[in-house]
């Protein structure tokens, strides 16, 4: 019957937890009404809370009329308290797949906590309901058993970092949120001073510079769990805010830091889904894997390595794409899709054709060239006419296929962009035809990145990390001749082709930053404008410092098989910026404006699209 009592008994224990120890026990269990099915009078209930399910039986028959009815008018998501005994299920009515399942909860008591509307959506296993309704009501999505796994490894995963660094002699900070820009390279997010009105605080990109600060101060051995905020457009692993395990460590060489991170990653593992991570994780240099895959990240789960064919074209087609960019100097890199020969039909791949202009459109290709390896060595394709059958055949040696093989060539005037748009197809066909094997893991480090990269829109050097990053010892002496040749002591992890963290050795001597400086086109007095402090604090016997930092949300989609970066994220933001559940961003009223001194002039244009409805996505 229902029992009042029951609002403010404890919990024997979580609905999950109860198993065949429990029978015969009277347990007072509280949760959701997951489901409720009526038995001719007799209700079966699914009772759901953090730790699983539990089928409880409520016999409300022989009750007072008043206490049936109320049980009688349960749905689905009130939650309720019971009691009651609990009893082995009958031989053969066992349920293998909760952990609950031998058991059931005869109840005699009952309380009806809190009821609950009609939900939007689901929040079982077999709800599929849009991701802007999910968002709208997140802390009902979150109810879902997948959700709750999701965060369940997270929070582990945080515990399991915490305890593994704080064993290795780090420290745990905080940083300021309200602070100065950082170097990073993404646009601010900025926050008006209303006691400096006019002026503005950065939200940091990351903790750099208070944790090269940290090394400064002798701290030796820093880490913090840090939120970031990055301005930049969203690409699909990309939050506004995102959390970084960040990382600073004086005294130390590059090995050092890599072989204390690979530590750290094997820990991970090892505590959230029990892993183990072959030690040494090992390193490719920069120029490597730029060679082989055409992407700094590349997911080395399956090969597919681009082959350069442009000697085998050389000076022997009359292919006049071809032609004209071998002899500007540009190449031709070829990619074998192993036994693809018969994959793609002559409508697909010809000039107009839908699988020419998807790569086209994804990896920025001019074009595609394609030559099917026959059982003979030769090949066929449309293009074969204007290649010599020396020629073909040495694009087949070079490109190492095989009798049923698909070859595919890109070529482009810059040797670079030929390979990275190589990657990206080698991307696109591993995903189109399933190559990947998605129980493999590929954990490396890439090491060796240039110091800087060209930025053709401002024609000038930029760090390509930060302007804190400390060039190879090895080619110091190229700084004023060939910049663009010089290595910087940086480095990323790579897992399953994404860069999952990002660090360097930095600088600390004063003539290095300034040499650093005037190569990126920064003004001393620019920098000390940004970065003041930094470089003042780096004038009182700085340590030699390095550090990294891993993007915490990358590292759980990937334990956790997810590929939404916002399925990892509590409360995340859709791609344009949006919160559907607060709908933040939102205007504020014209008081709170003047007193911190801020006037909003939007544009006519963008002002239409802040009243239509925020776009979703
Ligand atoms: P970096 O900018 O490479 O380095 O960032 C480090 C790692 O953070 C993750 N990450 C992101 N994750 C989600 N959304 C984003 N918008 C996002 N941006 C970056 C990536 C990346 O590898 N201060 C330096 C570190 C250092 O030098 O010690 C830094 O922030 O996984
Ligand atoms: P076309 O000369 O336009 O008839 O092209 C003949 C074939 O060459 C088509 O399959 C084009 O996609 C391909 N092609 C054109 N430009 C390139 C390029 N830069 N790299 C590789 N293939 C190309």
């Amino acid at each position: 019957m229902i029992d009042p009592q029951l609002e403010f008994a404890p919990r024997t224990c979580r609905c999950g937890e109860v198993r065949p120890a429990h029978v015969g026990r009277t347990i007072t269990l509280k949760g959701w009404v997951q489901s409720i099915r009526d038995h001719g009078g007799v209700l079966f209930i699914d009772l759901r809370d953090r730790a699983g399910v539990m089928q409880v039986r409520i016999n409300p028959k022989g009750w007072p009329e008043a206490d049936a009815r109320e049980a009688y008018h349960i749905r689905d998501e009130f939650v309720i308290a019971v009691q009651g005994e609990v009893e082995p299920r009958p031989e053969g009515m066992a349920n293998d797949r909760l952990a609950t399942g031998a058991t059931e909860l005869a109840v005699r008591g009952l309380f009806i906590l809190s009821k609950s509307k009609p939900l939007p959506f689901r929040v079982d296993e077999h709800g599929h309901a849009n991701e802007e309704q999910r968002l709208k009501h997140r802390y009902l999505d979150l109810r879902r058993p997948e959700m709750q796994r999701i965060f369940t490894l997270r929070h582990n995963f945080y515990q399991a970092v915490r305890r593994h660094l704080s064993n290795r002699g780090f420290m745990e900070f905080e940083t300021p949120t309200l602070t100065k820009s950082t170097p990073e390279g993404a646009r601010d997010f900025l926050v008006p001073s209303r006691l400096q009105p006019g002026s503005f605080y950065a939200l940091p990109q990351s903790p750099q510079l208070f944790k090269q600060l940290l090394m400064v101060s002798g701290f030796d051995r820093y880490f913090q769990i840090a939120r970031c905020y990055r301005d930049e457009d969203f690409r699909s692993n990309r939050q506004p805010e995102f959390t970084q395990i960040d990382m600073e460590l004086s005294f130390v060489t590059q090995d050092d830091v890599l072989a204390e991170m690979e530590l750290l990653i094997e820990a991970i593992y090892r505590d959230t889904i029990g892993y183990q991570v072959p030690l040494p994780v090992p390193r490719l240099t920069y120029r490597e894997v730029m060679e082989r895959f055409g992407s700094d990240k590349p997911d080395m789960r399956f090969a597919m390595e681009l082959k350069d064919v442009t000697d085998a074209v050389r000076g022997r087609t009359e292919f006049k794409v071809f032609q004209e960019i071998v002899d500007a100097g540009g190449a031709i890199v070829a990619i074998v899709h192993e036994g693809g020969s018969e994959k793609y039909s002559n409508t697909e791949v010809k000039p107009g054709g839908e699988f020419q202009m998807l790569v086209q459109r994804e990896t920025g290709a001019k074009g595609l060239a394609w030559m099917r390896v026959r059982e003979d060595g030769d090949v066929d394709s449309t293009i074969a006419k204007f290649f010599p059958e020396e020629a073909r055949r040495d694009i087949v040696a070079r490109s190492g296929a095989k009798a049923g093989d698909m070859i595919f060539m890109i070529a482009d005037p810059k040797r670079a962009k030929a390979l990275a748009m190589a990657g990206s197809l080698r991307l696109l066909i591993a995903n189109r035809f399933d190559l990947i094997d998605k129980s493999k893991w590929s954990i490396f480090y890439v090491i060796d990145f240039p110091l800087l990269e060209w930025n053709a829109e401002d024609e000038r050097w930029d760090a390509m990390h930060h302007p804190f990053t400390s060039p190879h010892p090895e080619d110091r002496h190229l700084m004023d001749t060939d910049p663009g040749a010089v290595r910087a002591v940086a480095y990323d992890m790579v897992i399953n082709g994404a860069e999952v963290a990002s660090g360097s050795i930095r600088i600390h001597r004063e003539e290095m930053q300034s040499k650093v400086f005037s190569l990126i086109g920064l003004s001393r007095e620019q920098a000390e404008g940004k970065f003041g402090f930094l470089l003042e604090a780096l004038q009182y016997g700085p340590p030699p410092h390095g550090g990294i930092a891993f993007g915490v949300d990358r590292l759980v989609m990937l334990l956790t098989g997810t590929d939404s970066i916002r399925d990892v994220i509590a409360f995340p933001k859709t791609q344009s910026g949006w919160c559907p559940l607060t709908d933040a961003p939102s205007t504020v009223d014209e008081k709170a404006l003047r007193a911190v001194g801020v006037k909003v002039a939007v544009p006519e244009d963008k002002k239409l699209q802040q009243a239509a409805a925020p776009p979703a996505g």
